[in-house]
């Protein structure tokens, strides 16, 4: 892809559906986390190898990704008409609290769509093609490659490549399919553990397991998820703010569930006079039921065990992210023997760990030989 007079142009012809899809869905993702109870969803409008205009829902009653594109094209001064437009997810073709994206994709002039994933909604999908079809507009979904490349020509040189794109478009709305088929928010619980799978010391200490790198980067899982989820035990032993390291979250919900309902009234969750809301529940469960009323799509549960073994036995946990510390805890002899950390001891980087099938196999060799 290059820049020519103002203008982005990617490889005509083959190119142009991964190249489009691509972009358009790392816009959708900068909606994450603020869409609610809407997906995040991009679009890209393209014509003759030239990105005309894209854009992103940002929120729930603004414009939706197609509209943004096109509006953004029409602000660009660009003739769309005869142009594709490249969409994350199926468009809507109901008029909700915005106008349906189908008569505005209509009125603009464009001639082809691609969308990536069919809208889960029962209610809504495979409607978005039968009008666009009307309106004499092709219509193809992506994750439908072979069928599509039957009828027509869809400008995509690898099959593998196209259907990595699409997978992650399903990856992306997989909190909204959960949400608008069960009500319930899309959970994910994620846990650090050290090899022998302690998430804290015997003192209740859990903040050295991860490192501050891995920290960060599961720091910034809670820009894109709805609401942050924790056991009261967590917030006795931890005091943690839950809020988004580095990029801030206004939109970030804090949930405390608590059978007991005894909380310090001074934790930094009550009194840190950030904007977001914090929430308290006696019942996990409750908890998600009303969540999911509030739109959430995606609820990220911090921990402790507890809390983590109340969901899963409720069978309410959609995935685990399991951050492995290259560290023995261990409060049995054994674990005693083996005791050692990382930075102290000169531990080989846990990155260094290979990935062989579903295990990481982490090399614990000290970096300078121990000499007698
Ligand atoms: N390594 C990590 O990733 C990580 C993450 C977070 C925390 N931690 C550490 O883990 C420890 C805390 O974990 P933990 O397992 O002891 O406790 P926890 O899960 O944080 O909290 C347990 C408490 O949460 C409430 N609770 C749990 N399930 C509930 C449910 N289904 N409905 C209503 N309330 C529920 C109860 O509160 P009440 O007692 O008030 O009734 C329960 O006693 C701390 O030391 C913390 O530092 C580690």
């Amino acid at each position: 892809m290059k820049k020519h007079f103002g203008w982005t142009l990617i490889a005509p012809g083959k190119m142009e559906a991964t190249h489009c899809l691509n972009r358009a869905l790392r816009l959708a993702e900068k909606g994450e986390g603020h869409t609610r109870p809407n997906p995040p969803v991009g679009a890209v409008i393209v014509k003759a190898g030239k990105i005309l205009g894209e854009g992103y829902h940002k929120k729930a009653g603004t414009n939706h990704a197609e509209t943004a594109a096109i509006a953004d094209a029409k602000k660009k001064g660009n003739d769309i008409r005869g142009a594709s437009i490249y969409v994350t997810l199926e468009p809507c073709s109901k008029p909700g609290r915005v106008g349906a994206c189908t008569d505005a994709i209509s009125a603009a002039g464009i001639s082809h769509v691609y969308y990536a994933v069919s809208d889960p909604n029962p209610t809504n999908r495979g409607r978005a093609k039968r009008v666009l079809v009307q309106h004499g507009i092709t219509c193809d979904c992506l994750d439908r490659w072979g069928q599509a490349q039957r009828g027509r020509d869809i400008p995509v040189a690898s099959q593998q490549e196209l259907s990595r794109l699409v997978h992650r478009a399903q990856r992306l709305i997989a909190p909204f399919r959960k949400h608008v088929t069960t009500g319930l928010p899309y959970v994910t619980v994620k846990l650090a553990m050290s090899l022998d799978g302690r998430i804290c010391d015997t003192t209740g200490n859990a903040k050295w397991i991860s490192s501050a790198e891995s920290r960060r980067g599961t720091g910034f899982m809670r820009t894109y998820v709805d609401a942050i989820m924790v056991g009261a035990e967590t917030v006795r032993a931890d005091n943690p703010s839950l809020l988004s390291h580095g990029k801030r979250n206004d939109d970030l919900i804090r949930v405390v569930v608590s059978r007991s309902g005894k909380l310090p009234k001074n934790a930094q969750l009550f009194t840190d006079g950030a904007p977001n809301l914090t929430l308290v529940y006696r019942d996990a469960k409750t908890a998600l039921v009303d969540l999911g009323k509030r739109g959430c799509l995606h609820v990220l549960c911090e921990g402790g065990l507890a809390l983590a073994r109340s969901l899963a036995d409720e069978n309410l946990v959609d995935a685990w992210t399991l951050v492995t510390a290259p560290i023995v805890i261990g409060n049995r002899p054994i674990g005693e023997a083996l005791r050692f950390k990382l930075e102290s001891d000169g531990i080989s980087d846990p990155k260094s760990g290979d990935r062989i099938g579903e295990y990481v196999h982490f090399t614990l060799a000290r970096k300078t030989p121990i000499v007698l």
